[in-house]
């Protein structure tokens, strides 16, 4: 198997790497690009429901877009089963963390409405059941197209298989509040094609998901981001000298970073509608490095490209390591090359004393940053955790060259609009 550089060596363009001496800066608990405690006394946006990668409706550009004064977001969302035999654990207690643990596979996609960015009410299914062609319904993003009201909902329609979708519906307003009608023809756009990107085939553990469409702001056309893997069979890539990096003596054995191998993928629209698209080469690449780089987005700001992906601790390749978090890029164009932001790439990550109290952050271009509360410690020592499935508390972060900071914090699951759009 080829290095990265070779693999990609005749293409338009080449992936920009996040290497493992670039991994190396990470560091947790730097207050500059760490997310503040979460408190265990968390509120939760529903008893019945879990809730988890929020989407905010905006428009093409990445504006949190309003209609008719109310906000909209969709969220990843799974029953809870508090009465269930099936989440009772020997003492005939809800094993609340099993339930959670379990959610991605029976994953549907909700949304919710409010007046003032926060306090959101259910508004329901965004499909209804026998919709979407497959069991799981997994992240994407919503975008308003026009002034009708009219939307695109992508995402990605999960087992069988994993295969960017959309689904165009209408969003409607009244004084008391918002439904959203239609959603009633899933359109496959495409999967991984083995050669750029992983399959299923290539390896039972391969990602392929998360799409997010955008105008470019330099040339205008259409494009669409999204989580993918390197293409090629499982345990087969090479961490060459260009994925390790300048590492310094005694940094240079790289274990079984092999199967490591996330990258951010590109697509390209042949149409104007979005409904026809080509993958391009990866925009970056982490092989040797970490194993997911999930819901990928941008924001523009100051004539430059902020690349944003969500990335785990255990998905880190040997001898590399980092938070839970937010991980972020900056180029002068869309096809780089990409720096990593504040030299390691590390946005935001939760604090080491509560390493998964959230996740799934998306940087939205005002600055602030939504993510969902996963589990918090509680009691004596931090033996037990209170699981969330609800909005966690926003962060501002101010982005400024190649560097972030962390500036405020906002109240739970505050999702401002940045525009509102009177519907016709
Ligand atoms: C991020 C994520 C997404 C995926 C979804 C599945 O939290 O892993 O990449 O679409 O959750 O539940």
């Amino acid at each position: 198997m080829k290095s990265t550089t070779e693999k990609f060596g005749n293409t338009p363009h080449l992936p920009s790497l996040w290497t493992r001496a670039d991994a190396l800066k990470v560091h947790a608990d730097d207050p500059t690009t760490t997310q503040p405690l979460v408190s265990a006394d968390f509120p939760v946006l529903s008893d019945k429901v879990f809730i988890w990668d929020t989407m905010p409706l905006r428009d093409i550009d990445g504006n949190i877009t309003s209609v008719d004064g109310w906000s909209v977001i969709f969220t990843l969302t799974a029953d809870r089963h508090p009465n269930d035999p099936q989440y009772l654990d020997e003492n005939g207690n809800y094993d609340i963390t099993r339930d959670w643990t379990d959610r991605h596979g029976r994953a549907k996609m909700y949304y919710w409405y409010s007046r003032t960015g926060k306090d959101w009410k259910l508004g329901g299914r965004v499909m209804a059941e026998g919709v979407s062609p497959t069991v799981r319904e997994w992240a994407g993003t919503p975008i308003l197209l026009n002034e009708q009201g009219e939307v695109d909902l992508y995402y990605t329609a999960v087992t069988p298989g994993a295969t960017i979708v959309k689904v165009r519906g209408r969003v409607v307003t009244t004084e008391h509040g918002v439904s959203l009608v239609g959603f009633e023809k899933v359109k496959p756009l495409f999967e991984a094609d083995g050669k750029m990107y992983q399959t299923e085939a290539q390896n039972a553990f391969w990602g392929f998901r998360d799409p997010w469409p955008f105008r470019d702001p330099k040339d205008g056309k259409l494009y669409m981001l999204f989580e993918g893997n390197v293409a090629g069979e499982r345990g087969s890539h090479k961490v060459g000298k260009a994925e390790i990096g300048d590492v310094p003596p005694g940094y240079e054995d790289v274990g079984n970073s092999r199967f490591q191998t996330a990258c951010v993928g590109i697509a390209v629209a042949r149409d104007e509608d979005g409904d026809d698209w080509e993958m391009l080469p990866p925009l970056l690449t982490a092989v040797g490095v970490n194993d997911q780089t999930e819901r990928p987005h941008f924001v523009f700001q100051d004539g430059k490209y902020y690349l944003f992906t969500i990335s785990h601790t255990f998905t880190y390749g040997d001898g590399v390591t980092g938070p839970d978090g937010v991980y972020g890029f900056v180029a002068d164009s869309l096809f780089g090359p990409y720096v990593p932001l504040n030299g390691s790439g590390l946005v935001l990550g939760n604090p080491s004393s509560q390493p998964f109290q959230t996740y799934s952050h998306c940087v939205m271009p005002n600055g602030l940053v939504t993510s969902f509360i996963d589990s918090v410690p509680t009691g004596e020592g931090g033996t037990q955790v209170r699981i969330g499935g609800t909005e966690a508390p926003t962060v501002g972060i101010k982005i400024k060259g190649q560097q972030t900071f962390v500036v405020a914090e906002y109240d739970y699951g505050y999702i401002p609009p940045m525009v509102d759009v009177t519907l016709k």
